[in-house]
């Protein structure tokens, strides 16, 4: 009895609604669940499968699977991936009814699978189903994400015209632009043959838009290790693109969509709305301490303390907050020490800097000490936002050579 699995109304329709992928329960004998998206690939929808099974047979053997997520193609891809399955037990079917999106039919493909390893490859043949003989490796030596890519050695594409090229390329310069911390991540963020590990993306809410799917992994997954292998992008034999305006369209919403929630522009927001709660804790601390109605303390030592005070308050926002895009990825009680240290002496410095500031202020210019120590903080919160960027809250990120080691 062949495997199909209609669409089924628990899954979320409308485009704009988060999927999530879940973790694996128990163990799962399958290693890699390979997702093949397509729309009429009627033509190239045997052969494709065949090719796969018997390379991963090699590999393998009895610890893959195939699921072919189908948008109800007039040709009958479906019904003839169904056909096949009689030949190959390890192939699932999905026909999705009334909906339609690459990005969210490999999804689908995903949210059913069993595998520790998720991967997807198009259905008409342009990636050569003899790579997943090179990407598995890779995965194997510990890479969270294994990305096929034109753009690296002994990748290419075969004979696009120079204005597919520049379309392609344009559409990667102006991710460059809106999403530069995504982008330069891998060769080809616009790939559509990729494995990643599911501990990568399980649990995270993914919306993508329109066909890209790497660009969402790449941007919300907890993705540490990267390796990419070429490949050359085939001319399609049979069949058609997808590609429409519309799918243009998509990919700039995503973009801009992706933009605003990771809040890259949102980071220094973020960073000065922390430090807007540090000022504060500051304000108020150095009043309780310095002010004569209160303890009366001296001035240096008062501000000492209620710096320090704030410094602690704002690690804790920015740690959980402001850079959890990159605290995600390095968990754990050692590396937020480590983030500690780095943030206290940075802004140790800058409230060296401060102090100094605010002496001069009060001292020489006969300015009102909390209206010194404003304007001190104020031009502070630069040099602290720059130099934590750079180091307390970098991204670690390692590059799996296919050839060699980590470098
Ligand atoms: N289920 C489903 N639904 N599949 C779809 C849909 C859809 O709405 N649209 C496209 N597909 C399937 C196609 O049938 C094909 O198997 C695959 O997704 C890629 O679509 P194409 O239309 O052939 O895309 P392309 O050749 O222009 O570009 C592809 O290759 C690029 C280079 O790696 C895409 O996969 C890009 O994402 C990729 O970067
Ligand atoms: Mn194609």
């Amino acid at each position: 009895m062949p495997h199909v699995a209609p669409a089924s109304s628990t899954h979320p329709k409308a485009s704009g609604v988060p999927i999530q992928i879940p973790s694996l329960s128990h163990p799962s004998p399958v290693q890699l669940s390979l997702v093949i998206p397509t729309y009429n690939e009627a033509s190239s929808i045997g052969s494709l499968i065949r090719q796969l099974c018997a390379h991963l047979d090699a590999i393998l053997p009895g610890a893959y699977e195939l699921i072919v997520v189908d948008d109800n193609s007039p040709d009958y891809t479906a019904k003839l991936a169904q056909e096949l399955q009689e030949e190959f037990p390890q192939l699932k079917v999905i026909c999705r009814q009334g909906e339609r999106g690459l990005a969210t039919a490999v999804l689908r493909g995903w949210q059913v699978a069993r595998g520790e390893v998720l991967g997807v490859m198009d259905g008409d043949l342009q990636h050569p189903p003899e790579i997943v003989l090179k990407l598995w490796p890779l995965m194997q030596r510990g890479a969270d994400l294994v990305v096929g890519s034109r753009y690296v050695e002994s990748g290419g594409v075969s004979h696009w015209n120079l204005g597919r090229r520049l379309v392609s390329r344009g559409a990667q310069a102006i991710g460059l632009v809106l999403l530069p911390g995504v982008f330069r991540r891998v060769s080809d963020p616009l790939s559509g043959l990729f494995l990643v590990r599911r501990q990568a993306i399980a649990g995270i809410p993914l919306s993508p838009k329109g066909y890209k799917l790497l660009i969402e992994v790449l941007a919300r997954g907890r993705v540490t290790t990267i390796a990419e292998v070429g490949y050359i992008f085939q001319e399609r034999q049979n069949g058609e693109s997808k590609i429409q305006l519309q799918t243009c369209l998509q990919y700039l919403h995503h973009l801009i969509h992706l933009r605003f929630s990771l809040g890259q522009v949102g980071s220094f927001l973020r960073f000065s709305t922390v430090g807007l709660s540090g000022t504060v804790v500051d304000m108020v601390l150095l009043y309780l301490l310095h002010d004569p109605d209160n303890l009366g303390w001296d001035l240096i030592t008062s501000k000492l303390i209620a710096s320090e005070v704030a410094i602690l308050n704002n690690f804790l926002w920015n740690d959980l907050w402001t850079f959890r895009h990159v605290t995600r990825l390095q968990p754990g009680l050692l590396n937020r020490l480590k983030r500690l240290v780095k943030f206290n002496v940075i802004c140790l410095i800058g409230l060296f800097l401060n102090s100094s500031l605010v002496i001069l202020l009060t001292e020489r210019l006969g300015i009102h000490y909390l209206l010194a120590n404003l304007i001190a903080i104020g031009i502070v919160v630069f040099w602290n936002f720059y130099l934590n960027s750079k180091l307390s809250w970098k991204s670690a990120e390692v590059k799996l050579d296919p050839r060699g080691d980590k470098s």
